[in-house]
């Protein structure tokens, strides 16, 4: 039996395949490399001593994915495969629409004539938008999102809950605050590609010397510093939760399960706080500016995550400053790969 990782090559995917193999599972990675890199599975191979199957396939392709459910005993799925830009996802609507949307119906179809259960979908936070109290928990009402992508990600969520309603099966939606951070290998981690819109990737661009200065995007939030919250959680962390996810929904006795989480930290950080703790974890500096606010930027989002605490034993407990130095673990890494 193996579970099916999509987007296995990706930022959370790659973090997750390590975890999933460290927990015997045994993993078949699809990933059409659009977003990632081949030598992430030697790298995962290197981190486990396990090589897990591997296909470049593009997911839109069902009669691709047809083969890999013909060729490997499936029984259960962790779907990261999205595009995820929020900028590129306004000025491409229906790319987004297309990838995201019809990988998820195209791997539910399988699930649907297999009688497969287990379904795990990469949510994400922005399902909430400006929520009006916080800690933002899983009954915090859910507001349209603004990007497309996010719309992409509320209606993944919804396809997922009348797919369990209609055929009796498991599903578990993850609605991720902020990851970041890499895995303490130095070896897997995030790849930007071009400019960086993420806040930690730009910050470590910047103290390598790429980029000349961070653009702080905004000082006059209502914030103690003025400068806007979010809920940084450490992607190892967050690749814990969806072992836990899956375990869970595998072991459960109901024919039907809808389990909905939060995976954050549970605390907020502020922008200045992110770029000290930076500073203070890796000795170096961080030249910065103060610019206009980013359009749709919200104020404040930090997880309650107590529902996860209690239902998947599972909690974030990561510093700061720790995984933040992972992440410039990586970094060098990734210079070091280019010289
Ligand atoms: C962004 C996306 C969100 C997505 C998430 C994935 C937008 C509007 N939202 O969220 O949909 O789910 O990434 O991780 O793009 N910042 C700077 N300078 C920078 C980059 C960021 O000051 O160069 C600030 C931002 O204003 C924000 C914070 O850092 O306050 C975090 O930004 P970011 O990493 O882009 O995450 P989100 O905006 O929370």
């Amino acid at each position: 039996m193996a579970v099916l990782v999509t987007g296995g090559l990706g930022y959370i995917g790659s973090h997750t395949v390590v975890e999933l193999i460290n927990n015997g599972y045994e993993v078949v990675i699809v990933d059409d490399l659009s977003n990632s890199e081949r030598f992430i599975l030697k790298n995962i191979e290197e981190i486990t001593g396990k090589k897990p199957f591997f296909y470049p396939f593009d997911l839109r392709r069902r009669e691709l994915l047809t083969q890999v459910f013909d060729a490997h005993q499936i029984e259960g799925c962790i779907n990261f495969a999205a595009s995820k830009a929020v900028g590129e996802s306004q000025i491409k609507p229906v790319d987004y629409y297309e990838n995201n949307l019809f990988t998820l119906i195209n791997i539910l179809q399988e699930f649907k004539e297999r009688g497969i259960s287990n379904f795990i979908f990469s949510s994400s936070c922005t399902v909430y938008g400006q929520a009006e109290k916080m800690p933002i928990t899983e009954n915090t009402p859910l507001k349209l999102p603004e990007s497309v992508y996010g719309k992409t990600k509320q209606m993944g969520e919804e396809i997922l809950i009348d797919f369990a309603k209609a055929y009796q099966r498991k599903i578990s939606l993850l609605r991720y605050f902020n990851p970041i951070g890499a895995h303490p290998s130095g070896k897997l981690g995030e790849l930007p590609i071009g400019v960086p819109n993420n806040l930690v990737p730009y910050v470590m661009q910047t103290a390598v010397g790429i980029r000349e200065k961070l653009n702080i995007w905004g000082d006059d939030y209502d914030t103690a510093d003025g400068t806007p919250i979010r809920d940084y959680i450490y992607v190892v962390d967050l690749a814990k939760a969806h072992v836990s996810a899956l375990k869970k929904l595998m072991e459960s006795n109901e024919q039907t399960v809808i389990d909905i989480f939060n995976l954050g930290a549970g605390k907020g950080s502020s922008v200045l706080e992110v770029v000290k703790a930076f500073e203070t974890a890796n000795d170096v500096k961080v030249p910065y500016q103060i610019c206009p606010r980013r359009e749709g930027d919200i104020t404040i989002a930090y997880a309650d995550v107590t529902k996860a605490e209690r239902e998947l034993h599972w909690k974030s407990e990561t510093p700061l400053e720790e995984s933040l130095r992972t992440a410039w673990k990586w970094q060098q890494y990734l210079e070091s790969k280019t010289v």
